[in-house]
């Protein structure tokens, strides 16, 4: 390891040694296999609260840890987001309809490492429009992974998201942002989706950060319901979110929650 690498920056974000890299590794494709495992079973009739069983029993198979269940008195494995709802939604009796589309969001710990990631489905055939806005959403994320790099900055990822989003005309979320994570959940630096390039936290080699855009079709203002965790589009337009974790490497990074199976993208696999 590089004795050098082992510090915490001055905007507070830790930088993780070469090592470290195996934890995330294995922590990130846990994560992606759940959200690979989950997919056949999105179809037009099974309850949120069945896909979310499902991910609660894959975990417990692979003898993993879930980090949402417990968290801030959060009770469920996944947090699953249909249609208007942003994100955080909570698992439960709604019956998945044909056309409706879903964030599903698992994180988990394996060896004290915590894997994040979320990806869009569809219950039963793809409105155009809504394939639009997975499709320009998944863009997004991938802009902003292809910005980072030693030397760039957080306002150089934003921008490449926010930039690609405002020019197909939809929406990025300003409510909810990426985060540091590691050896814990939620760590600094607050990674937003949108921003100015050259400005913010500059990136090192050993960062390990989500980026996980929220773009809606119509307006970005979104609001929490009295369940105090969905949060939705104040304006009932559709959102979608794509989530990597990611490490900064020397020339670039490491996606750690890429999909085994190629199956990140509902169109693909
Ligand atoms: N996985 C979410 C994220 O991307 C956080 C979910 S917290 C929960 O940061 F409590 F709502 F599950
Ligand atoms: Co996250
Ligand atoms: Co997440």
């Amino acid at each position: 390891m590089d004795e050098m690498r082992a510090r915490i920056t001055k905007d507070g974000i830790r930088i993780y040694e070469d090592a470290d890299f195996v934890g995330m590794r294995i922590a990130g494709r846990s994560a992606a296999e759940i959200l690979d495992a989950v997919a056949p079973l999105v179809v037009p009739g099974i309850t949120t609260a069945e896909l979310d069983d499902f991910i609660t029993a894959e975990i417990a198979r692979r003898g993993v840890t879930s980090a949402t269940i417990g968290y801030k008195g959060y009770k469920h494995a996944s947090c699953i987001s249909v249609n208007h709802v942003v994100c955080h939604g909570i698992p439960g009796a709604k019956v998945l309809a044909d056309g409706d589309i879903l964030n599903i969001d698992v994180t988990v710990i394996v060896d004290g490492w915590f894997g994040d990631t979320s990806r869009m489905y569809v219950a039963g055939a793809l409105a155009r429009k809504s394939e639009r806005l997975i499709e320009v959403t998944h863009e997004g994320l991938m802009r902003g992974i292809a910005a980072v790099k030693p030397g760039n900055t957080f306002g150089d990822i934003g921008h490449a998201i926010q930039s690609y989003v405002e020019s197909q005309r939809m929406s990025v979320v300003r409510d909810f942002c990426g985060h540091g994570l590691g050896r814990v959940f939620h760590a600094p630096p607050n990674v937003l989706h949108y921003g100015r390039a050259g400005f913010g936290p500059v990136l090192e080699e050993g960062m390990f950060f989500t980026i996980e855009p929220m773009v809606n079709l119509g307006r970005p203002e979104t609001k929490v319901l009295s369940d105090d965790w969905t949060a939705v589009t104040r304006d009932k337009s559709l959102s979608a979110q794509f989530e990597h974790s990611v490490g900064v490497t020397a020339t670039g990074c490491e996606i750690f929650t890429a999909s085994p199976a190629g199956k990140f993208h509902p169109t693909w696999g």
